[in-house]
């Protein structure tokens, strides 16, 4: 374990052949999450992140949530969304017609260009064809991308798609990328919290429940409580996301979007008071996360994640993190709703302040 987080879990010579222009490394903290449990199984989580008392509120909710049977968590098949853009299309109907006509050969096709995925059981599984007006429409390929994240898997399908698609529609291809509005492969995270858990020194725990389920019903009415609730949960998700050496740029831009896909964007997880007097939550995001391929092979502090995470498919990994997410927030919104937050992140803060100067 040591060597894997040595020098930050990277050294110089591998980080030369991850990105271009390499000075060096830069580490941020590589900790545990405690007490979380999801569908019945514990885990230890891999977090990294930068931010004092993410790691202890995470844990200290797990343990609440815990008191109540854990994270009940489900997550869709591994899909993901290719696009192909397709400009001057004269004719709307006759081409998404041309398209689904041909759709055997298409999706042939997209296999064809991704055999390996093939052999690990995922591959092209459906299409659809979008009017967005003003002559432009974009053909989806929807493809199972099994463990890993796959935008390189994704991007290629497009690719190779495309000019069969453009002369199909009779059109001009545009562009071929993945969206990373993932939202068919969503995590749906729920937790049950018994009333007692959530009690406080100066609450009782009935109070701290209505007052979260109030900020909860705040962050459904407000886009700005909205964003700073679900940076809340970002705060965990992500740092599992890092951890893991996945992609979490792709991460929160499939959130915020998924956020917003009312037309308002509200909380990716809301609470509730049950009819039996429990606190209930309900988180739902999407979260395209691999465990193969990538900084997932190439880092070795993210295969040592991984390992630690006690994971076998990506997921698996998806669960991990949603439920992460939630034990985030359900800890900013209890200590939020009571004393507020600064007394205890100010305690760990200051921790950071004893921290040695060098030379
Ligand atoms: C700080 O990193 C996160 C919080 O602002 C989240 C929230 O307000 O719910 C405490």
């Amino acid at each position: 374990m040591g060597s894997a987080l040595g020098a930050g879990g990277l050294d110089v010579a591998t980080a030369d052949k991850v990105v271009e222009n390499v000075l060096g490394t830069y580490a941020l903290p590589f900790a545990l999450g405690l007490n979380v449990q999801v569908n019945g199984r514990d885990h230890l989580v891999p977090m990294v992140v930068e931010e004092p008392s993410v790691v202890a509120a995470v844990s200290n909710a797990a343990k609440m949530a815990r008191t109540g049977g854990g994270f009940v968590a489900e997550a869709d098949e591994p899909l993901m969304i290719a696009q192909i853009q397709v400009d001057e299309v004269p004719d709307f109907a006759a081409a998404a017609a041309a398209i689904e006509e041909h759709r055997a050969e298409l999706l042939s096709l997209a296999d064809g260009a991704v055999p390996a995925l093939l052999e690990h059981g995922g591959g092209a599984r459906d299409l659809e064809v979008r009017d967005l007006g003003d002559g432009l429409a974009v053909v989806h390929v929807i493809v199972d991308c099994r463990d890993a994240m796959g935008a390189n898997l994704v991007n290629t399908v497009a690719e190779a798609l495309a000019a069969r698609i453009g002369e199909l529609a009779g059109g001009r291809v545009g562009l071929r990328i993945l969206t990373n509005l993932a939202d068919r492969r969503c995590v749906r995270v729920r937790a049950r919290v018994p009333v007692e858990a959530l009690a406080m020194p100066d609450a009782d725990g009935a109070s701290v429940r209505d007052a979260i389920a109030r900020a909860s019903r705040f962050a459904e009415l407000d886009a700005y409580r909205a964003a700073t609730h679900n940076k809340g949960i970002m705060n965990g998700v992500e740092a599992v996301v890092v951890a893991t050496g996945n992609d979490w740029r792709a991460v929160s831009a499939g959130a915020h979007a998924f956020a917003a896909r009312s037309g308002r964007y509200g909380p990716l997880c809301i609470w509730r008071v049950a009819a039996d007097g429990l606190l209930e939550g309900a988180l739902e995001m999407p979260l395209a996360l691999g465990i193969v391929g990538g900084t997932t092979r190439t880092h070795p502090g993210a295969r040592l994640a991984l390992e630690i995470a006690r994971v076998e498919t990506s997921r698996e990994l998806a669960m991990l993190a949603g439920s992460v997410g939630m034990a985030s927030n359900l800890a900013a919104l209890r200590a939020l709703a009571t004393e507020g937050i600064q007394r205890g992140h100010m305690a760990l803060h200051a921790r950071s302040l004893v921290v040695p100067k060098r030379g």
